[in-house]
């Protein structure tokens, strides 16, 4: 590994009266974008998957773990607090094999199945469409139902929208009453399909393509509910999957089209174990991760060249790291640990996120509790809060915020991979007269002097700063261990006639708030 010299052109600057090196600069133009950060790119997903629902979110009214209504209370409050935009359900691959209608009503009378794709669990459906959509009401969360076209029928399809949505006499809105739902729920992100190139029918592009005109067709808006029709679109890097719906697509009904992007080693043999990794790795899997910023710029080029008034939106509605299962977990839970490496994955991909909204309008992190890159991990009885869920919390400033435009001067670290890793990178954005900072330092060994310019007034208070980081990267929370990786407030930085000097522990992440 090679350390790439940078010139860092300004990275001398005086500060009072001594000459100060740096070891990055980030150059701040005040003057605004005038774009906002969709809070949406905040997104969460939650699957049928391994101890997603039951355990994660879902444990029952009955249960004796501490529950609100049969959701687990301190997954509840931990949501809550994590201002969750939106949430997308109930798969995934498990989505084309789920029928809406064995989810319905008396919990005992309930079809159940065998989840074939993760781990042939048992799958009885006591968590279905009320149980999701009620919890999206009580946090205030978006609902993005992902619908079944691998081997559901369009009738199944278009009867989910009915009884979701519709406020007038109509067979299926007469059956949720009955089920004990007066008002309808307001639900706009509706997926059609999920994967159709895989688990989700193994499809070509052409032929989903029509397919998603024909079910599209029969998913109709219902008392002043607007559906945001979403196509189930590529894998990394398949330009051509987008390229063919976009050509088919536009302007037939497509409101988004989706992308799914892994941070992995690979899909055939080991990924890695989640919190034991050498520095090589470390440094691979964040050049992978950042590869993602190449994948988003071509998926949007075809999209700029195939829809120039940019109707269509790009929703990345899974992303994440993905490593092998802990030891001893069902191989088919997908269960892992979360280590500071996926924190400062969480954070590098935020910083490419925000500079891509003009056509990213949705992110969802793949899954929200007990799976892949997950906020929350639970056992019978207890809660930890990931490094990746300290991440989404502290950069919930940024959500719906003015993004504004920073340039990072820094060194990078090179790999194997194609994309050099930036030792420092950062996003600028404001909000009710705040201007929020997030930076990020990855390098293991060294603190990074970083001094922050601005092209315009400047701040003149720093209102508040907290840091995310642990003595070691393979630092991870575990039962009985909560608090190993935890925010705490930040104390090293000064103002500088406008401008802020601060020094950013190795492995970091930390958030301020100026005026
Ligand atoms: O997130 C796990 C799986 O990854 C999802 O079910 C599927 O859509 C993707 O392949």
């Amino acid at each position: 590994m090679k350390k790439l010299m940078i010139l860092l052109a300004g990275a001398f600057l005086s500060a009072g009266t001594s000459l100060l090196a740096q070891d990055a600069t980030v150059r701040v133009h005040e003057a605004g974008t005038g774009v906002t950060i969709p809070a949406e790119i905040y997104g969460q997903f939650s699957e049928h998957l391994g101890r997603c629902i039951y355990g994660g979110l879902w444990v029952g009214k009955d249960s004796s773990v501490p529950n609100i209504e049969g959701y687990r209370k301190d997954v509840f409050d931990a949501l809550k607090a994590l201002k969750v935009p939106v949430m997308r359900w109930p798969g995934g691959c498990f989505a084309d094999d789920y029928h809406w209608m064995d989810g319905i009503g008396p919990q005992e009378k309930r079809g159940y199945l065998t989840n074939t794709n993760w781990g042939g669990t048992l799958e009885d459906n006591s968590f279905g469409t009320h149980e999701f959509l009620n919890l999206c009401e009580l946090l205030g969360i978006q609902p993005y139902i992902s619908g079944n076209v691998g081997s559901g029928s369009v009738q199944e399809m278009s009867q989910w929208v009915e009884y979701m949505t519709s406020d007038a006499k109509t067979p299926m809105a007469d059956l949720r009453r009955a089920n004990g739902r007066e008002e309808p729920w307001k639900v706009k992100y509706f997926g059609i399909g999920n994967e159709a190139w895989g688990c989700g029918g193994n499809m070509t592009p052409e032929y989903y393509s029509d397919l998603f005109r024909r079910y599209g067709t029969y998913l109709h808006d219902y008392a002043g509910n607007r559906l945001f029709k979403i196509a189930s679109g590529a894998s990394d890097y398949d330009y051509n999957w987008t390229r063919v719906l976009m050509r088919n697509l536009v302007g037939k009904g497509m409101a988004g089209i989706s992308l799914h992007y892994y941070t992995v080693t690979g899909w055939n043999g080991p990924k890695g174990a989640a919190t034991k990794f050498s520095d090589k790795d470390y440094y691979w899997l964040l050049s992978k991760t950042i590869e993602i910023e190449d994948v988003l710029r071509k998926h949007i080029e075809i999209m700029d060249e195939l829809d120039r008034s940019g109707r269509v939106a790009l929703l990345l509605d899974e992303w994440g790291t993905w490593y092998d299962v802990e030891p001893g977990t069902n191989p088919g839970h997908l269960y892992q640990q979360n280590t500071m490496r996926d924190a400062i994955v969480a954070a590098l991909n935020f910083d490419i996120f925000h500079k891509y909204t003009r056509r990213l309008k949705m992110a969802n992190i793949a899954q929200v509790v007990n799976v892949l890159q997950s906020m929350i991990l639970t056992n019978e009885t207890e809660m930890v809060l990931t490094p990746t869920y300290h991440v989404f919390e502290m950069y919930n400033v940024h959500q719906d915020a003015e993004f504004i435009e920073s340039e990072c001067l820094t060194g990078h670290v090179k790999t194997e991979r194609p994309c050099a890793v930036p030792e420092v990178d950062a996003t600028v954005s404001r909000k009710d007269g705040e201007m929020h900072l997030s930076l990020v330092n990855t390098d293991l060994k060294k603190a990074m002097k970083v001094s922050v310019t601005f092209d315009g007034d400047g701040v003149s208070k720093i209102l508040s700063a907290r840091v995310l980081t642990s003595g070691d990267v393979h630092d991870y929370n575990d039962f009985g261990k909560p608090d190993v990786v935890k925010p705490v407030a930040f104390k090293d930085y000064k103002l500088t006639r406008g401008g802020i000097e601060l020094t950013l522990p190795p492995c970091s992440v930390v958030v301020l708030a100026a005026k």
